[in-house]
């Protein structure tokens, strides 16, 4: 049986990927963020995960308006990272893993979920930053499994949808058969809005109950609609789903969950970003 190890959740911002390259991780800006990371960097070294389920969102680099599907599971050998139009560094291909990718979807499918499956996959910078910000030394040590959830073309799935998709991704992490160690990641978030007439949005007071509910009450935030969320966290904070997923798939595994690590911190670009490290419990 796998051992899921770890809970993780980490904003994602181009300018992130700026600021590493660039080596500013000290800078006045930068450090109340990066910061952050640190406690966590240590604790993973000794859970150690092999691979890592990694909710996220893509932005228009692999799904483009012309063909959204609302869920979607990479099962490739390698996923290569390309320029999405930010001008960040691309990274060398993240390691996939077939197998726990097909088992993945195999389970999925048959709780009825229909997922699109694929083959090739462009991963952008909400699959390459969180990775980086966590492993930050030298070459990627986990492959991924990526898990593509629609933030951007409307209608998006619900939230209580998102949690059932989590939860049966926590399911067929529990029945792997593998002695793998295994990490779920969520990607995105909090609350932020990027465009149109509440550009800048930032909702400190929903974030931090949102934090909160993911430790006392997994399942608050799945009482809000799509548009409830857009309403709160801003147009593109509804990446909190992301946070959700992960969540929901730690709770089939473990009856609760202690916080190793978190940080909340506003702004770095028009985001209110966060961190967050889960370690399951009973
Ligand atoms: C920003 C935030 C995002 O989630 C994203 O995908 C792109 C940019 C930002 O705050 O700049
Ligand atoms: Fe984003």
């Amino acid at each position: 049986m796998a051992h899921l190890v770890a809970g993780l959740a980490s904003s994602h911002i181009p300018a992130i990927g700026g600021a590493i390259h660039n080596g500013r991780q000290q800078e006045p800006y930068w450090k109340p963020f990066f910061d952050g990371f640190t406690p966590i960097h240590a604790w993973l070294d000794r859970v150690r995960p092999d691979v890592v389920v990694l909710f996220y969102n893509d932005h228009g680099l692999n799904f483009f308006l012309d063909k959204m599907p609302t869920f979607a599971v990479g099962a490739a050998a390698q996923y290569q990272n390309a320029d999405e139009g930010w001008g960040i560094p691309t990274m060398p291909p993240l390691r996939g893993d077939p197998a726990l990718s097909w088992h993945i979807i195999n389970h999925l499918v048959a709780q009825e979920f229909d997922v699109v499956t694929c083959q090739e996959m462009l991963v952008d910078h909400a699959c390459t930053l969180p990775l980086k910000l966590f492993w930050p030394q030298g070459d990627c040590p986990v492959a991924v499994v990526p898990i593509c959830i629609n933030t951007v073309q409307f209608p998006l799935p619900s939230a209580k949808r998102v949690y059932a998709l989590g939860k049966a991704v926590g399911e067929a992490i529990r029945r792997w058969d593998s002695d793998q160690r295994v990490a779920v990641i969520a990607s995105g978030g909090l609350s932020h809005q990027l465009d149109g007439e509440r550009a800048g949005f930032i909702n400190k007071a929903f974030d931090l109950q949102f934090l909160e509910s993911l430790q006392s009450n997994p399942e608050w935030a799945t009482q809000f609609s799509s548009l409830d969320i857009v309403e709160k966290a801003g147009t593109q904070g509804v990446e909190l789903l992301m946070w959700l997923a992960m969540r929901a798939a730690m709770s089939s595994v473990a009856s609760g969950v202690q916080k190793v690590h978190g940080n909340y911190h506003i702004p770095i670009s028009n985001t209110a970003t966060g961190v967050l490290a889960l370690e399951p419990v009973g």
